[in-house]
């Protein structure tokens, strides 16, 4: 089959669907692959290295929509575009189809196929590689980071220099979906002192284990609205969120916000008055512009000053980084593609029983599926049931829970009976070992249990690292005996095992220090 990849026409889109990298492998799952002159361009992806990497270029769009079978695209195609498209043919690209009805009739009438990569159910872990949102979102937090850099006139990290003292920037993040956690990891990385809030309390740890801070919105509502996406608020929660909001937009110097709810307009959280009270010099990123703006004065497209602040409303982030940004889409349409040609023979068969490639087609052979019937999940597991009033308890301690001086004592006292026995009655040799044993399980339990749960990966290969000290079983093997020590010199067999045994040691050791001293340094800043 042929695939097609036109240029985009959207205003100031720089993708492309995909790039020569890509273009390989789709030639060796056996597809032909025709690519319009220039489509690459603005992405920094000549025509030449399509052809060096197996394509054919052709001069205009129209070929490339009435010849291919499957048409590869970023943006919803155009009324023009999709005129062009020829019966069978295979569409794949974002589609948006609550948001474009006409366009779906429009492509249900050229009795085509439509995979809306927008239509992904991302629930399923097996669509991760296929999941187009997530990988545009994660370089769109990172841009908005480098464009809220670009506007602030300050260093992000903090500094003490010989002409003076530079506090670090703080930044606050609204919403932390998939790119307010890459614009909280980019800005934390550049040494900028980050909070974050968001409606799903569930994303509070993912915040702190990329650098951040999550601050709480002093009012108890779970935000949670299924699929994993937030919901619409309760008057009372957005009263309380907004005095917070308040409270942050006074103290911090650049705010990004990515909040948003699946078909509604983005929340406005940042108002007016909130802007006004920022620092002269501030910046907001709104990463919602395109969708309403989660700022009132933001401007969709275009960066304004308001009361001395910098409001950034670019609806273009993702395209901004084009070349980045069209490597990570073409490789998800490549999974995608994989997952359609399962036999590596250059056909597509689009397999309405698996619940991946279902959730997306939105049109099968010019009939609308969309939307798709539910996903059948596996539930999540039940809570228990939370107690309203925590009963006082008697005796005993639940997990978790510190003991009590009393069990304490009780457990110290049936340990040093247990001891005594063993003292009394065991052989002198066992008890030697016996007190090495459990000394061993102390120390093993305070170092493990003193160390915070994220470096018990590097603790365990330091660990490792160290028991390698049985190298000196080995050593004194292969060491020559001492001078009137009397003992004899082991034979070949055990000496060559030595030896083995000392080379496999100090891969060990080695090995398990290098790998600890790269782990620990993912942890530092
Ligand atoms: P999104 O772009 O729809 O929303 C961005 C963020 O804004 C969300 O975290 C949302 O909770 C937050 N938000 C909405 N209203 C808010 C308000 N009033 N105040 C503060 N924050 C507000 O979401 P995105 O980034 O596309 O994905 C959301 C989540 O979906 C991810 O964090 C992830 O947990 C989940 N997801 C799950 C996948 C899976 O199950 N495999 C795959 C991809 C995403």
């Amino acid at each position: 089959m042929l695939i097609g990849i036109p240029k985009e026409t959207a205003a100031g889109e720089k993708r492309v669907a995909t790039v020569p990298e890509v273009v390989e492998k789709l030639v060796k799952l056996g597809f032909s692959v025709a690519v319009q002159s220039g489509a690459g361009d603005a992405a920094n992806f000549a025509d030449d290295t399509y052809r060096a990497a197996g394509a054919s270029v052709v001069p205009g769009a129209a070929d490339i929509w009435s010849q291919s079978d499957i048409v590869f695209k970023v943006r919803v195609p155009g009324a023009d575009e999709v005129a062009q498209l020829r019966e069978g043919a295979t569409l794949i690209g974002f589609i948006w189809p609550a948001q474009n009805p006409e366009l779906m009739q429009q492509l249900s009438g050229r009795k085509v196929t439509v995979l809306a990569i927008d239509s992904l159910p991302r629930q399923l872990s097996r669509a991760q590689k296929m999941d187009a949102l997530t990988s545009m979102a994660g370089i769109s937090g990172y841009r908005a980071v480098i464009e809220a850099a670009n506007a602030f006139g300050r260093f992000f990290n903090g500094q003490v220099t010989a002409a003076g003292k530079i506090p670090p920037a703080k930044v606050f993040i609204a919403g932390a979906g998939v790119a307010g956690l890459a614009a909280i990891g980019t800005a934390a990385n550049l040494g900028a002192i980050v909070r974050a809030n968001d409606t799903r309390a569930e994303v509070a740890d993912q915040v702190v284990s990329l650098g951040g801070e999550f601050v709480k919105v002093d009012y108890e509502e779970e935000g949670a609205g299924g699929g994993g996406y937030a919901k619409v608020m309760s008057e009372g929660f957005q009263a309380a969120q907004r005095a917070m909001y308040a409270q942050q937009a006074k103290e911090v110097d650049i705010i990004i916000t990515t909040a948003l709810i699946p078909g509604k307009p983005a929340p406005k959280l940042i108002t007016a008055e909130m802007v006004q009270s920022m620092k002269p010099g501030s910046v907001i990123v709104d990463m919602a512009a395109e969708q309403g703006g989660n700022c009132e004065l933001t401007v969709p497209g275009e960066a304004v000053v308001r009361h001395g602040v910098t409001i950034v409303g670019y609806t273009d982030l993702v395209s901004r980084l084009a070349k980045q940004s069209s490597t990570l889409y073409s490789n998800n349409l490549l999974r995608l593609t994989e997952e359609l040609c399962k036999t590596k023979d250059g056909v597509i068969h689009v397999n309405m029983d698996d619940d991946a490639i279902r959730g997306l087609t939105v049109i099968k052979d010019g009939a609308i599926t969309w939307p798709p019937p539910p996903l059948k999940l596996p539930a999540p597991p039940a809570k228990p049931a939370a107690a309203a009033v925590p009963a006082p308890k008697a005796h005993g301690h639940g997990p978790g829970e510190p003991m009590s001086a009393r069990s304490l004592a009780t457990v110290f006292g049936i340990g040093a009976v247990l001891f005594a026995l063993v003292g009394l009655y065991a052989p002198a040799s066992f008890l030697a070992h016996f007190t090495v044993f459990v000394l061993a399980c102390f120390v093993g339990y305070m170092v493990v249990w003193n160390v915070t749960p994220s470096l018990h990966t590097p603790l365990m290969s330091v660990t490792n690292a160290i028991s390698s000290i049985i190298a000196i079983g080995a050593l004194v093997q292969v060491a020559p005996p001492l001078s009137g020590a009397g003992s004899d010199r082991p034979s070949g067999l055990i000496l060559g095992l030595a030896v083995v045994a000392l080379v496999l040691t100090a891969v060990n050791m080695f090995g398990g220090f290098a790998v600890t001293r790269r782990m620990l340094a993912m942890f530092r800043k």
